[in-house]
């Protein structure tokens, strides 16, 4: 017979609180106390205690710190870091550091952070079961990065997870097979969403990039055109119109070849023309959230090209699907498996729910759904067609 899990709000007389200048001896013996190495410095501490950029939770019962939670919330990012979390040794196991958590993610929620990341030492078996627990997942491993040498896993988790209203539609996530298929995968989950009859392939992932594709893989970005994605939408039974707010060809920055160039200009200038012969409405203005959310609640499918959503270093454009929204953010279906993170995490496969219902917070849509030097930005609608 397993034992009964311990009680998760904190037992006793222990109360989480937001830490004070007068705790700083009792925080600095705490450390002392369960770390032998990378401990907080005293001068750390009462800089933190000192400043506003952060969450600062200490668990208190009568006299005595049982446990300190900091977390680190950048300015400018909704990507907070937990800094350090420490539980006395007399009062582990009482799911404090649960509660401690939990209550630390609540709070750099309502301070705007949508995502929570940390690092943990890869033999720190406790710490990894609590992570895991409360669903964080590892996206990347640090080498040599404590003072004693030791790795460290980097963890992150989603803390503004999409709570679907009961009228939500399902929109089936697909992944992207190949770095320049984000188009057609974004495409295809819009289509499957609006249409259980429309089954998308790996096939069908080529053809559309075939269909949509600006050209030139071995300089600029060889995705897909806005255009080029209504036109495939089209295609196969739906209704579609485009919003871009530049006249004349995409992508074109930073294709210095004027060859390139030419044929570039060329395939724009045939996905304009298509678009005319075939009726699909293109508004050369600016689209705003507004507008998509207006067009999802009517029963369409958003395409979204992205600049980065994780706000940590993808420049390329990327094209999502809209998957929900709420009154402080847009939620969309990402079809990169692939870590966004600086070159030496790639490759790390995400699991495909940490590409589900990423949220992109309403105020930083108008920056981040916009590409380039040129701040192109675009959105595809698709519509059921009149078959579906
Ligand atoms: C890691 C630490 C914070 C856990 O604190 P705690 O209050 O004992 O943890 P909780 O009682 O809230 O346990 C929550 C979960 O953590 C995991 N866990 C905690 N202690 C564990 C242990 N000794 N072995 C395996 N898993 C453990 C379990 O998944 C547990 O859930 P369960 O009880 O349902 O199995 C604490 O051991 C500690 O302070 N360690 C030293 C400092 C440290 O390593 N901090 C993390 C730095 S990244």
């Amino acid at each position: 017979m397993s034992s009964p899990s311990p009680a998760i709000a904190p037992a006793g007389a222990a109360q989480i609180d937001a830490a004070a200048p007068d705790d700083l001896e009792a925080l600095l013996a705490l450390e002392a106390n369960c770390f032998a190495t990378d401990r907080l410095s005293r001068r750390s501490f009462r800089r933190w205690l000192r400043r506003q950029d952060r969450v600062f939770l200490v668990v208190r019962e009568g006299s005595q710190l049982l446990a300190y939670a900091l977390v680190l919330l950048r300015r400018g990012t909704r990507l907070a870091r937990l800094y350090s979390l420490a539980v006395s040794p007399a009062a582990r196991g009482r799911g404090l550091a649960r509660e401690l958590l939990l209550r630390a993610e609540k709070e750099a929620r309502e301070a705007g952070a949508l995502y929570l990341r940390l690092e943990v030492a890869s033999d720190n078996t406790p710490a990894i079961r609590l992570y895991r627990q409360l669903g964080y997942s590892q996206f990347g491993l640090y080498h040599d990065y404590y003072e004693d040498h030791g790795d460290a896993l980097r963890m992150e988790k989603c803390i503004r997870p999409f709570e679907p209203s009961g009228d939500t539609r399902v929109i089936p996530w697909i992944a992207q097979t190949t770095p320049f298929t984000c188009g057609p995968a974004a495409l295809m989950m819009a289509m499957a969403g609006l249409d259980s009859r429309y089954t998308p392939t790996p096939l069908e992932e080529i053809e559309i990039w075939r269909e949509a594709t600006t050209i030139y893989m071995t300089s600029g970005h060889g995705g897909c055109h806005p255009l080029g994605l209504a036109l495939a939408a089209r295609r196969r039974g739906f209704r579609a119109e485009a919003w871009v707010n530049l006249e004349g060809p995409l992508f074109l920055e930073g294709v210095r070849d004027e060859e390139k160039k030419r044929v570039m200009s060329l395939a724009h200038q045939g996905f304009t023309q298509a678009c005319a012969a075939a009726g699909i409405a293109v508004h050369h203005q600016e689209v705003d959230q507004q507008q998509l959310v207006e067009a999802f609640d009517a029963g369409a499918n958003v395409l979204i090209l992205i600049s980065t959503y994780r706000l940590d270093s993808k420049k390329a454009p990327h094209w999502v699907v809209m998957s929900g929204h709420d009154d402080d953010c847009l939620y969309v279906h990402d079809p990169d498996l692939e870590d966004t993170g600086p070159p030496r995490q790639r490759g790390e496969a995400r699991s495909s729910l940490d590409c589900q219902h990423l949220p992109i917070a309403r105020a930083d849509f108008a920056a981040m759904s916009r590409f380039g030097g040129n701040r192109l930005r675009t959105a595809v609608v698709i519509y059921p067609g009149p078959s579906t």
